[in-house]
């Protein structure tokens, strides 16, 4: 099934995501109808589209005639009533639990028939549903940043989300040309909680003095592949972004050992060495993006038992990783058997299928591959194997994996 453009979206927010989910829309032929506080606000977002809609055209991604096009797609305004005759409405304002309830209540009682869609990346699509009186009508639509680029879509079914409006959502997604994953509505949903490990794995291993960040980043993009080291994406990121969503995450499952933040990261975003943004993070940052480890890291040799030796040798092999050092290597299956772990707690709670989250860590993160086809690739069994071998070597379970067998990759 498909659908088309006919009524209006409705967007409440003109900020970052707002802005963005409204060009992701307009430009595959949506009307749009963009809602901000105060007219500064929409008028700012609206300078910001037209200068975008024109950059495409000087890069010839789009004709002139196609950039007005779309430019006269999007209308705003500052009157959410205005919405009433939207079949869809995508929420996208700040990240408060009480702010967002009275919108959503205003705006499903202004458009009585609309789909109400909520952007947010960390409250629980439930709640929002209930607290506003609209659950059937309430779903989760997780757009990445930047909405106009990134393909993924989350789409998160709430407990009383109607069938009709996850199907909504999904269509609407998939003919603005996303790739839409099914999520359950759990914290972090997929890409959220199964990117956490990505992270703070590498903290720890920072923490236990065992390499410096540059060499940590070096191990996880030459022997993984991944784009970008953890510390460079969490510079990018900001450091104090990336400790809230952990945070949060962490809070919400009910403080697992595996997901406990980490106090060096914590420490680091006190003394508000925020990343990229503030000049430092993890590395100083010169104008010119020339960068340099700024957190000084007495190393120490690991000491590793035979038994975790080929754990991680029988790891790497299976993997394709045959280059680099034994510490490379060692950096390298410690941080992705903390994925691929969180990734089968993920499909043993429920959160999504191992289709899905394979699709949308490869989509929403960039992963090279899926944690559970890496894990295929690997072999389930040495990947159990791995994981208990490392929970031997540290004192809070935190590589502890669902019981053998219950996931199979
Ligand atoms: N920025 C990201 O990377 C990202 C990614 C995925 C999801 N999200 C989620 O998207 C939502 C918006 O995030 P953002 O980064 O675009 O924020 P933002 O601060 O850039 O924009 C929020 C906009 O909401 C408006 N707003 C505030 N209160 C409002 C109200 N009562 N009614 C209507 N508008 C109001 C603000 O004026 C502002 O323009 C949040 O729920 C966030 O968690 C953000």
């Amino acid at each position: 099934m498909s659908i088309k453009a006919q009524n209006p979206i409705g967007i409440i927010g003109a900020g970052t995501m707002g802005a963005g989910i409204a060009q992701a829309a307009a430009n595959a032929g949506w009307p749009v109808k963009l809602y901000d506080v105060n007219q500064t606000l929409v008028d700012l977002a609206e300078e910001s589209l037209v200068k975008r809609f024109e950059r495409l055209v000087e890069k010839d991604r789009m004709t002139n005639e196609e950039s007005r096009a779309c430019q006269d797609r999007i209308t705003t305004t500052i009157v959410l009533e205005d919405l009433s005759d939207c079949d869809l409405v995508i929420e996208a304002i700040v990240e408060d639990f009480d702010i967002k309830t009275i919108v959503l209540k205003q705006v499903g009682e202004y458009a009585p028939n609309a789909i109400i869609a909520t952007n947010t990346s960390s409250l629980s699509v439930s709640e929002l549903g209930s607290a506003c009186g609209f659950s059937d009508r309430v779903v989760g639509m997780h757009f990445f940043n930047p909405a106009p680029i990134m393909p993924l879509v989350e789409v998160i079914r709430g407990e009383k989300t109607s069938d009709k409006a996850v199907q909504r959502a999904t269509l609407l997604a998939e003919a603005w040309g996303k790739t839409v994953v099914q999520v359950a509505d759990t914290p972090g949903f997929i890409v959220n909680r199964v990117a956490r490990p990505y992270y703070l794995e590498s903290w720890r291993i920072i923490e236990d003095g065992i390499a410096t960040v540059d060499v940590v980043d070096d191990a996880m993009q030459s022997l993984g592949e991944f784009r970008m080291g953890p510390f460079m994406l969490t510079d990018l990121i900001g450091q104090d972004i990336n400790v809230a969503t952990t945070r949060s995450v962490w809070n919400r499952l009910g403080n697992p050992s595996r997901l406990a933040p980490s106090a060096k990261q914590e420490s680091l975003v006190e003394r508000g060495n925020l990343g990229r943004k503030s000049g430092c993070g993890a590395y100083a940052h010169d104008d010119k993006d020339h960068i340099v480890p700024a957190i000084i890291t007495e190393t120490r040799e690991v000491e590793i038992s035979d038994h975790l030796v080929t754990a991680i040798n029988d790891f790497c092999l299976e993997a394709s990783c045959t280059g680099g050092s034994m510490l490379d290597k060692y950096i390298f299956s410690r941080v992705l058997s903390g994925i691929i772990n969180e990734a089968m707690w993920a499909v043993t709670e429920g959160v999504a299928s191992p289709k899905d989250i394979d699709t949308a860590m490869k989509m929403g993160t960039n992963y090279p591959l899926g944690p559970l086809e890496w894990a295929s690739r690997i072999g389930i069994e040495k990947v159990h194997r791995l994981l208990s071998a490392l929970n031997e070597t540290v004192s809070d379970d935190r590589f502890a994996s669902p019981p053998f067998g219950t996931v199979s990759a």
